[in-house]
């Protein structure tokens, strides 16, 4: 969702502040904004559109200063205009303010300032917060004091950077529900940032805010307390990642240097991990948890979007390999339906963020049923990361392209390395578990072959770039690839497309098919594979345009389908890995093919903080 970042020390704010901004802006791009504090007063730029409207404008205004902060929209609360864009000031134009989450309570606290006198410009939530902490600010008091008054009046999510030309020379930040890190610079400056890229060209040095927490940040140093008043010590972590990690690195987008990081990614969640000889996975999370498996009964994942198909996927996996029963619950649902919880019931959390609101609620919501915890997440010290008792990391490195990519991929086979383990631990005989760690060790120089692909799958989506509709179809542990497939090309090119168990189209969907429909369809060899080649057969017979996805020639399939594309083969397990390569490579062309905007789609945020 939106990011925020701010900074106080030597340096000229402004473009540092725009620096930050830049690296956060897949988090939200409705709207930017900055403002900066110098002895003049407070300064305060804001456009709607991309980030590139916003240096534009600060060209002309050239705002001067050490201390100010920034932030990049995505819109909950008014449109997406220049009033209702951030920062939001008070009345005296004394008081600047950044916010990342919804208040809940906004309006009825928006009605008791407007019988106070207060008015308001824009229709945001943010701004009721700002003109709280004016009407809340005691003569002579320091500025942490009114905004801790204020957010104890508020309900919601937030996390708010705030500075003041009152108190001029610190900046205020806190945290509840929605992510905001301390960037501790060494030569006297200090950041704020929505997560570390905001805050990696000054320092690798941060620390992670908990819910209910504040923080005053001055140039020389920080000081973090809890809502309630105690002071406390948060623990600084190193970011582990480089500043080249969030930089395009000579590809035109961060989608497709991510589709091409796949290899790397995976060798990566691998790394270490594999025990060729034992046929078994060794995860240090779990093992240095002692999680009793002899208790685990069933699993419950929870899950949005990308990640919700990669749970999908795990759930094939688990019950196939490691015969434990799953099931795998949207996250948005899973905390409003009252679901049956069984003791014994494990519940995994999988998120490429870690900050994804729905997710981080259903987690909670188990927490507080007295389940175990687990989380498969990529952000290193995220708040899910946090929040589970153990957990497997991707390793993937930063992903920035909107649309997941690596992440997903990852995430299969830190469920695959999952699935190993309790599988070993279980039933799965050490020749089973061979196979797999075999598989897994082929599988990056694999995903390398499929990559190899990229000019004809280009010239595919030159054939296709017309289409308006498009059908995504596949069978067992294909069916979450359809899905992921049909997800990528919908977010990226904004063409209509749906994924679908193939056997299920003669149920009703089968009456879409025409001439005019393009239908991808998974069909590597795998135990349904026959079943799926007489599922073309009914397509092709109602004129249906056909792309196959093979893992070998396909003979069956020569002559029938418009087009093939052939993957190497591997155990139908980790079939989805390769699977999905071509779909998201097909995504990517067709996007730029329309024009599309594959880094920032329009809508959508990278990372969603909101409920
Ligand atoms: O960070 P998370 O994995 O929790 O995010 C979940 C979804 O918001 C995310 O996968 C989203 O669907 C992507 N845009 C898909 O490409």
């Amino acid at each position: 969702m939106c990011g925020i970042v701010g900074y106080i020390g030597p340096q000229e704010a402004a473009p540092i502040l725009i620096q930050g901004l830049k690296r956060l802006e897949y988090r939200g791009y409705d709207s930017a904004g900055v403002a900066v504090i110098n002895g003049a007063g407070l300064t305060v730029v804001k456009r709607p559109g991309k980030l590139r409207e916003l240096e534009k404008a600060l060209r002309q205004a050239e705002p001067t200063g050490h201390c100010g902060i920034a932030h990049t929209r995505w819109a909950t609360h008014g449109a997406p205009n220049q009033v209702n864009a951030h920062p939001h000031t008070s009345a005296a134009g004394d008081i600047a303010l950044v916010h990342n989450g919804i208040l809940e309570n906004a309006e009825v606290i928006r009605k008791q300032l407007i019988g106070e006198g207060y008015s308001f410009a824009s229709e945001t939530d943010t701004e009721v917060l700002v003109h709280l902490i004016d009407h809340l600010w005691d003569d002579g008091a320091p500025l942490e004091d009114a905004v801790v008054a204020a957010l104890r009046l508020v309900d919601g999510a937030y996390g708010i950077a705030v500075v003041s030309t009152r108190d001029p020379d610190k900046i205020v930040v806190a945290r509840h529900g929605s992510p905001l890190l301390i960037g501790v610079g060494r030569n006297g400056e200090m950041m704020t940032g929505s997560d570390a890229a905001a805050v990696i060209a000054l320092t690798r040095e941060v620390v992670y805010l908990d819910d209910g927490d504040y923080a005053v940040l001055k140039a020389d140093g920080y000081r973090t307390f809890r809502l309630e008043g105690s002071e406390v010590d948060r623990r600084v972590h190193e970011v582990t990642w480089n500043l080249d990690a969030i930089e395009k690195g000579g590809y035109e987008h961060f989608m497709l240097k991510e589709i091409f990081e796949q290899p790397t990614s995976l060798r990566n969640v691998l790394r270490g991990r594999l025990l060729e000889e034992e046929g078994d996975a060794r995860l240090g999370g779990i093992e240095n948890h002692q999680f009793d498996l002899g208790r685990m009964r069933r699993m419950v994942v929870m899950a949005c979007g990308t990640s919700w198909h990669a749970g999908l996927v795990g759930e094939y996996m688990i019950e196939e390999l490691a015969r434990i029963p799953v099931e795998v619950e949207y996250a948005s649902e899973f905390r409003y339906r009252n679901p049956v919880l069984e003791e014994g019931t494990l519940a995994l959390a999988i998120s490429q963020s870690g900050e994804t609101a729905d997710t981080l609620a259903a987690l909670r919501e188990a927490k507080q049923r007295g389940l175990s915890t687990m989380g498969v997440v990529n952000a290193v010290g995220s708040t899910i990361a946090r929040d589970t008792d153990f957990g497997v990391y991707l390793h993937a490195g930063p992903e920035i392209g909107v649309a997941s990519t690596k992440a997903f991929t990852s995430q299969i086979v830190a469920l695959a390395l999952f699935t190993l383990y309790i599988g070993r631990r279980r039933h799965m005989s050490v020749v089973q578990g061979r196979e797999i760690v075999r598989a897994l060790q082929q599988l990056p120089a694999q995903v390398e072959e499929v990559l190899k692909l990229n000019d004809e799958i280009r010239a595919l989506a030159e054939e296709y770039s017309d289409a308006r509709n498009f059908l995504y179809l596949g069978r067992g542990y294909q069916f979450p690839v359809a899905l992921e497939g049909a997800l990528k090309l919908k977010e990226v090119s904004y063409i209509h497309a749906e994924g679908y168990p193939a056997a299920e189209m003669k149920h009703g969907p089968i009456a879409l098919i025409d001439d005019d429909m393009p239908i991808v369809v998974l069909a590597p060899r795998d135990p349904v594979y026959q079943k799926v080649v007489s599922n073309i057969e009914e397509m092709k017979a109602r004129n249906g345009r056909i792309i196959a996805v093979v893992s070998d020639d396909a003979p069956e399939l020569q002559g029938k389908v418009d087009r093939l594309i052939r993957v190497p083969h591997t155990i139908p397990s980790l079939l989805p890995v390769l699977t999905t390569v071509p779909l998201q490579l097909l995504a990517y062309h067709m996007a730029i093919l329309r024009g599309g905007d594959v880094d920032q789609p329009r809508n959508l945020a990278k990372s969603v903080t909101v409920e």
